[in-house]
Formats: C-alpha cells, structure tokens, sequence
C-alpha cells in the first residue's frame, strides 16, 4: 500500500496490522487472551467479572422497569467467554430477565465470530451475531451496550509536539523496504480540532497519540436504542492525566507473549497494538450526540461496590477462589486501578420532551 500510495496515517497502518482480513493480528482468530495468548485481562481473571456485570446490567434494567424486551449488546467479545459468564449469571441471578432478552454481539471479524457461535451454543436463541451495529433489528429499543478493553483497541493517530507545531507521524518505508517514521504537519481539521483540546505546556519532542472519531464509533451505537446505557471498560485516563506533560512517550504500546514493547512498526500483524483511552474524549463524543455521560470512576471502586451483595455472602463460608478473582479484579495494584469504567445514558423519549419543555418555555 505504501509502495502504490505513499506513507500510510497511523490509523490506516493500525487497522491493517490489527484487522486486515486472513493477516490481522485479531483477524486469525481467538489465540491473544490468556495465559497461552500474549495478554490477560479481566475475563482471563475468571467469571466473577462476569457475574459483577450482571449485577450492574439488572439494576439498571429494573431501574427501566424491567421491560419484558430488552437487549445487551457487546462489542470486542473475542471468543464469547464474557458473554456467557454474563448470561449464566443472569439466569442464576433474575431468571426472568432472561425472558426477552437478547444478547446481541457486533463482530466484524469471522474467525472471532466462529469461535464465539461455539462457545455460546448452550444460549442459542438468545445471542444474535451481526457484524456492525447498523445490521440491528429496530427494536427491541431499550439496552444496555459495553465493552471490555474495546476502545483501546480501536486505531489511533501518534502525533508529535515540534516546539511549534503538532506534527503527524505516518509511516513510510525506508531505503531498506522496513517501516519508518514520517512526520509531516498536521492538516486534518478534525484533528486540528482534537489537539486544540490538550492543552500546550508541551516539551519539545513529546508523542502521544489521539483518537477524534469517537463519536462516529458511537452513533451506530445510541441510534439502534430509543434509551440506554453504554458501559465502557478500560485502561485509560481523563485528559490531564494522559496528556500530562511528563508522560512524553505517550501511552502506545505492543503486546507478545506477555511482553510489552513500544515499537508498532516492527513485526505487524504478529503483536498487539493499543495505546490507552482518553475517557475526556469519550464523555465529549457522547455529549455531541446527546447523551449523558454519567460515572467515571476507577474499576475497582466500581466493582466493589457492585460486589457489595456477593461480599457479604462471603462471610462463614467463604470462597476463596473467588475472593482471589475479587482481588486481582478491584485491588489499585492489578487491574482495580490503572483500569477505569465510564457510564453514558441516553433516553431519546426524554429528550424530546424536556426540548419540548425548554421549547414551551422560550416562547
Ligand atoms: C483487547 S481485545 C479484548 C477482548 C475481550 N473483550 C476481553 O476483555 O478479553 C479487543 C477486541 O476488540 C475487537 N474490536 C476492535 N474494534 C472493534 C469493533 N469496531 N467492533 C467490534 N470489535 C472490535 C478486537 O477484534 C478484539 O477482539
């Protein structure tokens, strides 16, 4: 492609090495999470994070009403192990909510698609597969959407701070044919727009990366419900802390085999790419499509308080293989505190009554 067309955007070379058809690092199938993969993350840890989920799902479903017809869908599912630990315990937990429900997962990738129809056999009839958001029925209109270290994984920009300028690093291939580096000054307006929002205490040389399609990510999402809630799991920060001026490499790493690098340009299709997410920008996407972004908070805050039934169940007779995944799950040095959960709520319904109310008022 570089040969034909010249230097590749980032996100161009990042959505080829991650999810080109048959060469994708995801595109080859459910081999990256797990001790055998090159990364773990809170599903590897066990079904308790499934089951911590569920309770947040049913609370907010009977917050809803519980409305006999409803819908879960989850994006980024892998190989279908979140889903089902989520839809076991929801059939432990509120049978009932099981009556309407459809589980439904956008996977774009055949070969996650397959393995998930496996691992979810047991629950068909209940799990609907698309390959985009867009494919949804109309209804049912009321749900819930969420994913687990999905938005880190969605392509992004890397960017550099000249002393006057953002500078935009694409890549090219050198004299050798290997990938390089090719700064060039940053002309996209959405993007001019994106970096206006960092801030400018910049030292010279400082490369972070940015994400500014957030919000034509989520669209699709919030326009297939009338009202909802999204839940978004992941490594990341709100936007002082990631563009903080003494974090000058940024945040972009690979993953292989359990070992982190910062190189994206070699061996790609072969290696994790992901940089971490800036929950900022995710709260102002959702509010550019009217919705509301409602908690952000660290998981393990999170989660402890959803566990608070499971905990005291604990008390006498405790299960200790639990206990441990509650740990690993909440404690700030695992994945309770580098990890952090924002909660965005939309009710078109609502919306356009209260537009309605303000429109009243104004004449
Ligand atoms: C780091 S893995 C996380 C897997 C799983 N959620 C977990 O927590 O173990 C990221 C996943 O997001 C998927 N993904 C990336 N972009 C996506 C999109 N636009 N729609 C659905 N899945 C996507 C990738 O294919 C990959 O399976």
């Amino acid at each position: 492609m570089i040969a034909r067309g010249g230097s590749l955007d980032f996100v161009d070379f990042m959505a080829t090495a991650l999810y080109e058809p048959q060469l994708g690092y995801y595109a080859r199938g459910p081999r990256q999470v797990g001790r055998d993969g090159d990364f773990f993350t809170s599903v590897s840890v066990g079904p308790l994070f499934g089951e911590l989920l569920a309770h947040r799902f049913l609370a907010e479903w009977k917050q809803a009403g519980s409305p006999r017809d409803w819908r879960i869908i989850e994006l980024g599912a892998h190989d279908g192990t979140l889903a089902a630990d989520i839809l076991t315990a929801i059939t432990r937990l509120e049978s009932s909510a099981m009556d309407g429900l459809e589980y439904a997962i956008s996977e774009p990738l055949p070969g996650l698609q397959a393995a998930q129809k496996i691992t979810l056999a047991r629950f068909a009839g209940k799990v609907r597969f698309v390959t985009a958001p867009a494919e949804l029925a109309a209804s049912p209109r009321y749900g819930i959407v969420f994913g687990n270290e999905l938005l880190d994984a969605l392509p992004f920009q890397v960017v550099e701070w000249s002393g006057e300028e953002w500078l935009e690093c694409r890549v090219g291939l050198d004299a050798d044919g290997g990938f390089c580096w090719e700064l060039v000054p940053v002309s996209a307006p959405r993007m001019v727009h994106a970096l206006g929002r960092l801030g400018q205490d910049f030292p010279v040389g400082y490369r972070t990366e940015v994400r500014p399609d957030f919000a034509e990510f989520l669209a699709p999402l919030v326009h297939c419900l009338e009202a909802g809630l999204m839940i978004w799991l992941d490594y990341g920060f709100a936007r002082p802390e990631y563009y903080h001026p003494a974090r000058t490499r940024g945040t972009l790493r690979t993953f292989a085999k359990h070992r982190a690098a910062e190189n994206p340009l070699q061996e790609p299709g072969q290696k994790d790419i992901t940089a971490h997410v800036d929950f900022t920008a995710v709260a102002e996407a959702a509010l550019e499509l009217g919705c509301q972004p409602g908690l952000f908070s660290s998981q393990g805050v999170w989660l402890t308080r959803l566990a608070q039934t499971w905990l005291l169940a604990q008390e006498g007779n405790p299960d200790t293989l639990g206990l441990r995944q509650f740990q690993t799950l909440t404690h700030p040095s695992h994945l309770g505190g580098s990890f952090h959960v924002l909660e965005i709520s939309w009710n078109q319904e609502r919306e356009a009554l209260s537009s309605g109310d303000s429109h009243r008022l104004a004449l």
